[in-house]
């Protein structure tokens, strides 16, 4: 199935300024031999391609890249391999060995750059973790947790399809488990108000003139609207003290030429079949949010 690229009159250098073509290969081709076979268990990996996009755009060799919510490491690795120095952080001790697992991978396999992974919660960032930090990233790159559940894997029995690796953990404190709205009696704090707290410590991380905090995120449908994360993402960074500078598309579906090359999920495809979405909308791309770490003086008119 291809889609023909709407006529927008860019030449194709201009549209690879904002557009990221990071899915020329599947997900499993570009991690496969690069990443220990366990890193397929995690539900919410970030494409190698994307990270390698950022990191090159946004950093110099040598320079510090921190993930504070680094999954099975994909920052890490990526940044190890560019040569650049790299520190992550992971709530869940699965994920943060798991990490620190493809780090010495990567320094086995060519990496130039060193990277560590530590166990850890990304609110305490720049308090009783990693303060000696403070101001000296160049790049933050994380692509924050959104829900309980992902697509995970599916597994085909004759009677039913059984889902599986489609959680993070089973840790209340996840951001992916935090309740939508705090209310009296859940007692907890809700997605926002955490993921506000992550991004204003992170603001304080970064290099205060040259540092960048680059966030993917996918926007999602919900009874088939449109939910807009990004957008609501973006205002969280804006109020912990965070610059808006730009909004870039990563592609989630193949670059063909001119044709985009959807890659539907299996549930997608089996919905469709099934006649439960008459017209799929299927989402195509990743949202990459790119924010400085300062406001930028207004110049006064007059
Ligand atoms: C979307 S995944 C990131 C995946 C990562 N980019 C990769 O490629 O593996 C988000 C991660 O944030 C972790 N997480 C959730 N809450 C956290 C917190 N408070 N501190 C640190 N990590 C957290 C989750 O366990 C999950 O692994």
């Amino acid at each position: 199935m291809t889609v023909r690229l709407p006529a927008t009159g860019a030449t194709a250098d201009e549209l690879a300024l904002s557009v990221w073509p990071v899915a020329q290969q599947l997900a499993r081709e570009q991690r496969r031999r690069r990443y220990l076979p366990e890193s397929t268990a995690h539900p919410g990996k970030m494409l190698p391609a994307l990270a390698r996009e950022a990191i090159s755009r946004y950093t110099q060799p040598g320079e510090l890249v921190l993930d504070p919510m680094c999954g099975i490491g994909t920052t890490l690795v990526e940044a190890a391999h560019l040569g650049r120095q790299a520190i992550g952080l992971e709530l869940e001790p699965r994920w943060a060995q798991l990490a620190t697992a493809n780090v010495r991978h990567a320094e086995t396999h060519g990496a130039t750059g060193s990277a560590i992974a530590l166990q850890g919660d990304a609110r305490q960032l720049g308090r009783s973790l990693l303060n000696n930090y403070r101001g000296r990233v160049a790049l933050i790159l994380t692509s924050p947790p959104y829900g309980p559940s992902t697509h995970g894997h599916v597994r085909k029995h004759p009677d039913r399809v059984e889902k599986l690796n489609d959680r993070y953990s089973h840790n209340p404190d996840n951001l992916a488990h935090l309740p939508a709205h705090s209310g009296p009696r859940t007692h907890r704090p809700d997605f926002d108000t955490v993921l506000g707290e992550i991004l204003s410590r992170c603001a304080r991380m970064l290099h205060p003139h040259n540092g960048r905090l680059v966030l993917t995120v996918r926007p999602y449908r919900q009874q088939g609207a449109l939910v807009d994360l990004p957008g609501r993402l973006i205002s969280l960074a804006e109020h912990a003290g965070l610059a808006f500078a730009s909004r870039e598309v990563a592609l989630l579906c193949g670059l063909r030429g001119e044709e985009l090359v959807p890659r539907a999920s299996f549930f997608q495809l089996h919905h469709q079949r099934k006649g439960v979405i008459e017209r799929m909308l299927l989402i195509a791309h990743e949202d990459v949010l790119i924010l400085t770490a300062r406001k930028r003086t207004q110049r006064r008119s007059g």
